[in-house]
């Protein structure tokens, strides 16, 4: 036995270096208007991130808040990033999500984008929180204004065990057409979930209409979203 095992080894080397190019390298096709959705999970989650939740805890118990596409929950106005609530320095746990962030769409841009592109890009970043109850949802949307939105689960709440949909992140298919032929094989009119985690962040178009299912487990579902508008840099 010891004696196959050594000489299967390098047909297993051979057939790798033997294996077709990837899709970027042929030049008889093209990927256009692919959609990248970036999911990044920090588990366990961030030593920062129950202090984070506290900080939203505290805003939501100031802030009336506004509605949007969420409905049975709160959502703080978009200046998340910019000052706490009594006008003061920014809290080092935004501080360190702001980061966090910055450095998730550095990565999704790098794997999408020509090789050093991404150094010639400038971000603006703005973000609100949500607080999403049980029963509590958000109705289909997109971000507009923004080239790349997200979410930042801070607390994913807990799971229902007679609803595995719940607080599950939807994304619908965004090519007009798609609908026209059904494929799963081919993604053509499939709807994409992503059933959120404590510490996972979610980056997408902001193009790319998507919803939350009515979350029914105990507690609360506590979101940081985000929206990033992306200029490319003179020099
Ligand atoms: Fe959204």
């Amino acid at each position: 036995m010891p004696s196959r095992s050594r000489r299967a080894a390098p047909r297993r080397v051979r057939a790798r270096e033997e294996s077709p190019p990837t899709l970027h390298s042929r030049d008889d096709l093209r990927l256009l208007w692919a959609t990248p959705i970036f999911i990044r999970r920090l588990a366990p989650p961030p030593p920062w991130n129950a202090a984070l939740e506290r900080r939203i805890r505290e805003r939501q118990a100031s802030d009336p808040g506004r509605q949007r596409s969420n409905y049975g929950g709160w959502q703080s106005s978009d200046d998340l990033f910019e000052s706490d609530v009594h006008g003061g320095e920014l809290a080092p746990e935004f501080q360190e999500l702001r980061a966090l962030i910055h450095r998730a769409l550095l990565d999704c841009l790098s794997a999408v984008m020509p090789e050093g592109a991404v150094t010639r890009l400038r971000t603006q970043l703005s973000a609100f929180a949500n607080v999403l109850p049980r029963g509590g949802y958000h109705t289909h949307h997109v971000h507009p204004g923004s080239h790349l939105a997200g979410s930042y689960y801070v607390n994913a709440g807990r799971p229902d065990p007679g609803n595995p949909h719940s607080g599950k992140l939807c994304f619908y298919e965004p090519r007009a057409g798609g609908a026209m032929l059904h494929s799963r094989l081919l993604g053509f009119a499939e709807d994409f979930d992503v059933l959120p985690e404590t510490g996972m962040l979610v980056l997408f178009p902001g193009y790319l209409g998507h919803s939350v299912h009515p979350y029914t487990g105990p507690g609360a579902r506590i979101t940081v979203a985000f929206n990033a508008y992306l200029q490319e840099s003179k020099t």
